[in-house]
């Protein structure tokens, strides 16, 4: 069992992000700048935000806060992205989700001009993504490829089972993991709730994808023998033990998985190191206009 070191991979990818960026700011003036709207004060998002906007400041982006309250209206929220697209000083901008129930977050996506979408989330992305066109891809499956691909893991005609059908993970990953290009030409299996057999679907997995969000859901019995395993989960659970009263759990069952498998990451120190690399990332090529 080799363990993936999201952590090790990251700091590599941050040197290089970081000289990039110099490089942009020698050549043509311009830092990269990334804008994050924050509704409400959910503690695991305040988090994530706070993860984002310090990676800007190490790598040399320069980054906005922008705080709503949860009373914001759906038209207030929608005015503020718009004016963002509208500001060529801002490179990308993301929505910190989830929103609140009274927000379609479907509408909040599909404004974000799609150039500013480094999350990879407006529909226009997903498509062109899904097509093999230039677009920003979601940065947690960017995040999942950029460290197979670190580890040299072969992945041509690989049974890739994919755990989860969210907008933002399980359905681009399984996208991903089909297209013919390296990371990928996997046989591509997409699991969610209503799937039947589940176990025995994941002992198939020669990649098995964890991104359900339920802590510790994927157990040893539904992993074989040397199977690459990705755990894309980061879930709070109560802990009286820890200062902060909750501990970070995966989707997998690490202890009694790890053992059966050729590569698994961990929680944390895995995928979530990357997600935020691969955030880094897009908005560079924004600031660069590379994609669009
Ligand atoms: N909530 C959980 N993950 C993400 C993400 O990658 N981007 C945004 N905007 N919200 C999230």
């Amino acid at each position: 069992m080799q363990l993936i070191d999201g952590k090790a991979v990251a700091s590599h990818f941050k040197a290089q992000i970081a000289e990039e960026v110099q490089q942009l700011k020698a050549q043509s003036g311009k830092t990269p700048h990334l804008v994050a709207i924050l509704v409400g004060t959910n503690g695991a998002s305040e988090t994530y935000v706070a993860h984002k906007v310090k990676a800007c400041a190490e790598l040399g982006f320069e980054s906005t806060l922008v705080r709503f309250d949860e009373t914001v209206t759906e038209a207030e929220l929608l005015d503020k992205v718009r004016e963002i697209n509208e500001n060529p000083d801002m490179d990308g901008l993301i929505v910190q989700l989830p929103l609140p129930a009274h927000i379609n977050p479907d509408a909040v996506m599909e404004t974000i001009h799609p150039a500013k979408d480094v999350d990879g989330f407006h529909p226009i992305n997903i498509g062109r993504m899904a097509k093999g066109l230039p677009a920003y891809i979601s940065a947690t499956p960017q995040g999942c490829l950029m460290l197979l691909e670190h580890y040299g893991i072969e992945t041509a005609g690989k049974h890739c089972v994919v755990v989860g059908r969210s907008q933002i993970v399980g359905l681009p990953m399984s996208i991903l993991m089909q297209r013919n290009t390296y990371p990928g030409n996997c046989t591509v299996t997409i699991t969610h709730s209503k799937t039947k057999n589940l176990a025995e679907i994941c002992r198939q997995a020669d990649i098995l994808v964890g991104a359900l969000g339920r802590p510790e859901f994927i157990t040893a019995d539904m992993v074989k023998e040397g199977a690459v395993v990705l755990d894309v989960g980061l879930e709070r659970v109560p802990d009286a033990s820890k200062k902060s009263g909750f501990s970070l759990k995966g989707d997998v069952k690490f202890d009694e998985v790890a053992p059966k498998t050729s590569f698994i990451t961990p929680v944390p120190g895995g995928v979530g190191q990357m997600t935020i690399i691969s955030l880094m990332q897009n908005t560079l090529l924004a600031a660069k206009g590379s994609i669009y």
